[in-house]
């Protein structure tokens, strides 16, 4: 569906065209780049930017007992082709090369008896020390017991400079590196993973496609699922009949008034039978129980 963004002012974040290199030092191209800025969108929905501020790459920095795990994720598909295109860095770090240690050991038993092992606070808090900047860097502690991820927290982390993920792995990470990074805490959901690489993960692959540039079509971000609080809409392709299923006809119809407002009329049936709970307080709420 082809929303357009309601009248209003907006801080966000949007691509730059600029000329590069400068008149007459060779070949020009237009290149883009990464900006926040306020934007003005006028009742015709024609945006209008008021002020800017260029943003470079987005640096993301992982701390992790296993490294090669995001080498597959790294360098596949849409992140590979952001770092590529220079939206965004990714930087992993083996935890165990901060140890002191000649065992390079980085767990041990918890204080008080228990199960398992609990990670040392010393590498993990010097892993993150050594980054540089990591004072100013929007710092995550990967847990079960954080605040639950969602969308609005990938848009909110779409917008820094700096983010440093921390891995945890055993039965968790000594308290104490909490106290002393102050990191969010940030689940991806209550269940239990063996460790924090799937969640930062997911956290890497939520971010980065929402960088602008990154998906080429910025309105795909707009109008998927939870952008705009509710779920996306069902989406068919050829064929048009395919084991006695038809699409409907209103897609085939080649109205865009007519496929805009199907559309919306599903993604919020959709969303009041599966996940109510998006719409709590919402009008469309009210708009359902009528
Ligand atoms: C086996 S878990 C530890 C679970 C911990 N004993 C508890 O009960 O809360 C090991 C590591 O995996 C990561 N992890 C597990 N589940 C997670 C989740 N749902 N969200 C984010 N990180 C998770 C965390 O980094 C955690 O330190």
């Amino acid at each position: 569906m082809h929303r357009k963004a309601p009248y209003g002012w907006y801080l966000t974040a949007f691509e730059l065209p600029y000329i590069y290199p400068p008149a007459g030092t060779g070949k020009r191209t237009i290149q883009t780049t990464v900006a926040a800025g306020i934007i003005w969108v006028d009742k015709t929905s024609t945006p209008a930017i008021l002020s800017t501020l260029v943003m470079g790459a987005l640096r993301v920095d992982i701390l992790t007992l296993f490294p090669r795990m995001f080498e597959g994720v790294f360098n596949e598909s849409i992140l590979r082709r952001a770092k590529e295109k220079g939206k965004v860095d990714y930087h992993v770090h083996d935890i165990r090369d901060h140890t002191r240690d000649k065992h390079r050991s980085v767990d041990e038993p918890p204080y008080g008896g228990g199960p398992g092992m609990v990670l040392r606070p010393e590498p993990v808090v010097r892993a993150v020390e050594a980054i540089p900047g990591y004072q100013q860097a929007r710092r995550i502690l990967l847990t079960p017991v954080g605040q639950r991820f969602d969308q609005a927290r990938a848009k909110t982390l779409a917008r820094i400079e700096h983010l440093i993920l921390i891995c945890g792995h055993y039965e968790g990470i000594d308290e104490r590196v909490r106290w002393i990074l102050e990191p969010e805490e940030v689940s991806v959901g209550d269940f239990i993973l063996t460790g924090g690489e799937l969640a930062a993960m997911v956290v890497v692959d939520a971010v980065t496609r929402l960088l602008p540039g990154v998906l080429g079509c910025e309105d795909s971000t707009m109008c998927e699922s939870f952008s705009e609080g509710r779920l996306e809409y069902p989406q068919f392709t050829r064929p048009a009949s395919y084991r006695g299923h038809d699409v409907p006809d209103v897609l085939l119809s080649g109205h865009h008034q007519k496929i805009a407002d199907w559309r919306d009329k599903m993604s919020a049936e959709r969303t009041w039978t599966r996940r109510p709970d998006l719409l709590e307080g919402t009008h469309d709420a009210d708009h359902q129980r009528d």
